[in-house]
């Protein structure tokens, strides 16, 4: 897990006391964590940090509605929601499903960008762009077309790990992150001709039409609610003939639920007539993995979606 977000009160007693509180919640004394974060709260009421604590705190403590009050305070305090409360509230099922806020990916990321790789792939068996590469291979040597492709945009490229999968296939390699930390970890590989920082919908809308033959997507959708604005815009980005990849969690029932692990997992009904409704022919849907937690694969799909 990244490390705990903190979002200064401006108020150096109620910063304390927020500081005193985090140390009695991870030695285990919730409820004295949480008369002293009220503390701090009467110092500085906007304190963000500090609501979302008491929430996370409610939470475990089993009380729900003084835990749902806690987040909508945070959720009020910050509506850039950089912790992440409306999530929480969501998972409560005190919000409706919505969009995460970019402040939220943003500061989720740029605080994990250091350790992405080494928590990702050796401590949660990361292998989300592996499953991309051989999906791609698959739905090219049954199209019986070579996996070669010109230009490719990677979708919440992160780190880099889908262009260093794919570097081989590809001659251009264009990476969209939110995260700015990510980023500078990307340019690192030297696999990406361009690297911008922006929303996967903004970053495509910014080709031309017809501008790419691959676009990747790999554990990025996770983080979309409501993947139609991506995928037609992709759709249009791509050349005939062009394949879009990408990986999701997913679960049994219909449509879009927020997980336990504050993602998005998309039904495969969804997924498939998502695709259709941008204009896309899906030439490959399995059930597969990217990742584990607690050491069991957490439910997950990846397609490739077909321009005609
Ligand atoms: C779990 S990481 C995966 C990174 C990389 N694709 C990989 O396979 O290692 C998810 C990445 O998606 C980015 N992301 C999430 N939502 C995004 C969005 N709407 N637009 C652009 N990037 C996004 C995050 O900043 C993060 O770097």
């Amino acid at each position: 897990m990244p490390a705990r977000l903190f979002l200064s009160s401006g108020d150096l007693m109620a910063d304390r006391r927020f500081e005193f509180a985090r140390d009695l919640q991870l030695k285990g004394d919730l409820p004295a964590a949480a008369d002293l974060l009220h503390q701090a709260i009467e110092l500085a009421p906007s304190f963000v940090s500090a609501w979302f604590t008491l929430g996370n705190i409610r939470e475990q403590l089993g009380e729900r509605d003084a835990a749902i009050a806690a987040f909508r305070k945070a959720h009020v305090a910050d509506p850039d929601d950089r912790h992440g409360a409306r999530l929480r509230l969501m998972r409560l099922g005190a919000a409706p499903l919505a969009a995460m806020t970019q402040g939220y990916v943003q500061a989720l990321f740029d605080q994990y960008a250091r350790r992405f790789e080494s928590t990702l792939v050796d401590d949660l068996g990361y292998r989300g762009p592996e499953l991309l590469f051989r999906a791609v291979l698959s739905v090219r040597a049954a199209a019986r077309k070579p996996a070669f492709f010109k230009r490719a945009i990677d979708l919440g490229c992160g780190t880099g790990l889908a262009a260093t999968a794919f570097a081989r296939e590809v001659d251009h390699f264009v990476g969209v992150d939110l995260s700015p930390r990510m980023i500078e970890r990307a340019r690192l590989t030297g696999f990406y001709a361009e690297l911008e920082v922006a929303d996967m919908v903004q970053g495509l809308r910014s080709r031309l039409e017809a501008s790419a033959d691959l676009i990747l997507a790999a554990d990025a959708m996770v983080y979309v609610a409501d993947l139609s604005p991506a995928l037609s815009e992709a759709s249009r980005v791509l050349a005939a003939g062009g394949l879009l990849a990408f990986t999701t969690e997913t679960h049994a029932g219909e449509g879009v639920i927020i997980g336990a692990g504050l993602r998005y997992a998309h039904a495969a009904a969804y997924v498939r007539a998502a695709v259709e409704a941008a204009g896309l022919k899906l030439s490959l849907l399995e059930d597969r993995s990217a990742r584990n937690e607690d050491n069991v694969p957490v439910p997950g799909l990846v397609a490739v979606a077909s321009k005609t």
